[in-house]
């Protein structure tokens, strides 16, 4: 890909999560085609009247965060607008943070799982956010204080060159968003810099099952909702392998084809034959 499309790409994933910040977060109206990872199709009104509802027409942030794999003490522990439905998996949950623990959150859109995280590091533990959106980093900043989390920051930046020191994190997590980044290879660099020696990945992305086809990797639409621009399991290994990961799990969720099937566009209605939420843990070298 030339250097050019890819300040494209990333500028019009940068627009769709923009407008997502302003409208509070994806939310379903008359237009099926809204969904978590189909920010481009944003209504500010749910089939339920609800705020933040996402992916699939009547089914709120909350229901989908419910499949997605997080308690029902996780999702009403967080105020209104703070979950904005737009992951698929639960790093969180993967992560088994301790207290104490030092993370780093890649992509971390309206701060939900860095409100999660936060509570299970404590108050000796800290909670990075790290987002290129600026409206994303303001609506993340707006809950946290809202919600009095002192441990947790959100930082504005790319996570292809983070803003964060060598060696300082325990753990990097993330939520559907590696995919959407047109340099994986620099992400993972700049994630095993920035972890300490032992640190870990807590990652839940969209991967492709298949090499997929160049009109649907060209496909602004679709590389912002999350399927255009996923890399392949094989790839995803081979990368994490050159920045340096070992112990190298990926873990795809069959299961997570009927949700991708209902979130995009009607164009891409096949694309949950290609792609798949996997869960991807890997280990700095201590
Ligand atoms: C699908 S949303 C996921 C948000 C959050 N992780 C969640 O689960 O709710 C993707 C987020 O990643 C951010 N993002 C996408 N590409 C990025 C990049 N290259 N650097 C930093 N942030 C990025 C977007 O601004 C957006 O907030």
């Amino acid at each position: 890909m030339k250097s050019k499309s890819k300040e494209k790409i990333k500028q019009a994933v940068r627009e769709s999560y923009g407008k997502v910040a302003r409208a509070g977060g994806v939310t379903i109206g008359t237009n099926p085609a809204a969904s978590c990872c189909n920010p481009s199709e944003t209504s500010t009104e749910t089939a339920r009247g609800e705020s933040c509802g996402c992916v699939l027409p009547g089914v709120s942030a909350k229901q989908m965060s419910a499949l997605m794999g997080y308690s029902r003490e996780d999702i009403i522990s967080v105020i209104e607008g703070a979950n904005t439905g737009l992951g698929c998996g639960n790093p969180v949950a993967l992560a088994s943070l301790q207290p104490g623990e030092t993370v780093v959150d890649l992509g971390s859109g309206g701060g939900f799982d860095c409100f999660l995280a936060a509570k299970k590091v404590g108050q000796t533990g800290k909670v990075i956010g790290m987002d290129m959106t600026p409206d994303m980093v303001g609506k993340a900043r707006e809950n946290a204080e809202k919600m009095g989390m002192s441990n947790v920051e959100f930082r504005l930046g790319e996570i292809e060159n983070l803003p964060v020191a060598d060696n300082s994190a325990d753990i990097i997590m993330s939520n559907c968003v590696i995919n959407l980044s047109t340099d994986k290879l620099s992400v993972y660099r700049e994630a095993f810099r920035v972890l300490k020696p032992g640190g870990r990945l807590a990652i839940s992305d969209i991967l492709a099952t298949t090499t997929l086809p160049e009109e649907v990797q060209q496909d602004l639409a679709l590389v912002a909702a999350c399927v255009g621009g996923a890399a392949t399991i094989e790839d995803t290994e081979k990368l994490l392998k050159e920045a340096g990961f070992q112990d190298i799990q990926i873990k795809p969720n069959d299961e997570s084809r009927e949700l991708i099937r209902q979130w995009n566009p009607a164009k891409s209605e096949n694309a949950a034959d290609y792609v798949v939420s996997a869960y991807i843990e890997a280990v700095k070298p201590s």
